[in-house]
């Protein structure tokens, strides 16, 4: 089988290795993939949104199945034009995509199923909503409706806050059109627990949980990330929470979905806050979350190309999905600076230990020069991740690896799995 995988991250990277265990897996194509991605898949220079490029790629290549990872070609549609041209993909349609498209959406949909979320009100009018923060309970949470590269959150301390958020959102259009419509909901409090779920829309089979450190620094200090680190599977998520999310949020979430004539097919991630009334849902992902996938896939004990296509075929139901009994941690190394300004172009060297086994190294910022030298080319550079019996000794494992990964300026979080661990006594 020929297989595109879309996108050009570390999740990516993780898919990727992955599907590579299956001997089915003949030939993998990475559009645009990275310097690191390079040495299990052959990437091709085509950008992630460039839908009509993707689509000439494919049938240019034969390509036989089509893996869409990142938001933005779902929700621009991607899998419709490519099942239009009767290439099966894994990843959901452009109507089911929209639970992670529109917050609005979803929270309307939260809404009339009963599925348990943050009270909100939903604005298109910066006027109105500066008048509603006049007298809403605070902290209170602002969110661009559309995609805003994980940015689109504010959490407003004060009403002055809120103020200047209502105005950066809809008014100076920080995010472009996904700012014409806001959502402001109530602040929930608790540990946050991230489930990705696989599902064709009969069945609906969550992985192991996990946990993401989004804070650029340790404590939780610092600037919004797209994530610093991950541990699998998350403490708080305990079997009894388990059972609650399946019955109040997961099935209903498939079937409201169904009932709306939005089959969702895919993987969707939910973003959990465990609050002291209970599991509510934070926001829903159309996709695998990144770094979380670089901990989960690695505990998957079935093939992960099976799965897909049992998804694709709707026959999800048959089939047993496995995970290892074991703990994940995935710390991620990223350029100095980041979030905010930070340099580019210096080599990664890694310690010869750790070529010889390179399973949990997933590349996500880089790129390979001519002579072969792979250089930092982004914010998130990488990620390590290992695993063990217990969660203390992966977090050991992760950072002796990283120890032995090197560039210039390079930064990451010391404390990736410590509340965890707190949280399970210290095992
Ligand atoms: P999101 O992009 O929706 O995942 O939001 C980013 C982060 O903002 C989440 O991971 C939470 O930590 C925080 N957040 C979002 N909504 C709320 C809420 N209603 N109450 C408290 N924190 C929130
Ligand atoms: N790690 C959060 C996300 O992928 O959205």
């Amino acid at each position: 089988m020929k297989i595109m995988v879309i996108g050009g991250g570390g999740r990516e990277h993780a898919i990727i290795k992955k599907i590579k265990e299956n001997p089915l897996a003949e030939k993998i194509y990475a559009l645009p993939g990275n310097g690191g991605i390079a040495s299990d898949a052959e990437c091709i220079e085509i950008s992630a949104t460039d839908l009509d490029a993707i689509v000439q790629f494919a049938k240019d290549n034969s390509i036989d199945y089509a893996i869409v990872a990142p938001d933005d070609p779902l929700v621009l549609g991607l899998v419709d034009m490519l099942e239009g041209e009767s290439i099966p993909c894994f990843g959901p349609s452009r109507v089911a995509a929209i639970i992670e498209g529109s917050k609005a959406f979803s929270k309307e949909l939260m809404k009339a199923y009963g599925i348990p979320t943050a009270e909100y009100e939903i604005f298109d009018d910066a006027d109105d909503a500066y008048e509603y923060v006049k007298n809403c309970n605070i902290p209170v949470v602002i969110k661009a409706d559309g995609l805003a590269l994980g940015k689109g959150v504010i959490i407003a301390e004060s009403r002055d806050d809120a103020r200047d958020a209502i105005k950066s959102i809809m008014e100076d259009k920080a995010f472009g059109k996904s700012g014409d419509t806001i959502v402001i909901e109530e602040f929930l409090e608790g540990p946050e627990v991230s489930v990705l779920a696989f599902t064709d829309g009969n069945a609906l089979v969550p992985m192991v949980s996990s946990m993401d450190h989004k804070r650029a620094n340790d404590e939780d200090r610092g600037l919004n990330t797209g994530g610093m680190g991950t541990i699998a599977p998350n403490p708080y998520y305990t079997e009894e929470v388990a059972e609650i999310c399946k019955e109040e949020i997961f099935l209903p979430t498939m079937i409201a979905m169904n009932r709306e004539g939005r089959r969702f097919k895919g993987c969707l991630y939910f973003g959990l806050m465990i609050t002291k009334n209970g599991p509510k849902v934070i926001e829903y992902n159309c996709r695998f979350g990144d770094p979380e996938t670089q901990v989960v896939l690695p505990l998957l004990k079935t093939d992960l190309l099976d799965i897909m296509m049992a998804v694709t075929n709707e026959e999800l139901e048959d089939l047993d999905v496995e995970f290892e009994d074991k703990y994940a941690c995935c710390v991620i190394m990223a350029s100095g600076g980041y979030p905010e300004k930070y340099e580019k172009g210096y080599p990664i060297t890694f310690d010869s230990s750790i070529v010889s086994d390179d399973r949990g190294i997933f590349i996500a910022g880089a790129k390979r020069e001519d002579d072969g030298t792979l250089i930092t080319n982004g914010g998130r550079v990488l990620g390590v991740t290992e695993t063990a019996d217990t969660l203390k000794e992966a977090i050991e494992k992760a950072y002796r690896s990283i120890a032995k990964i090197h560039f210039d300026k390079a930064h990451y979080r010391k404390d990736i799995g410590k509340k965890a661990l707190e949280a399970t006594n210290g095992i």
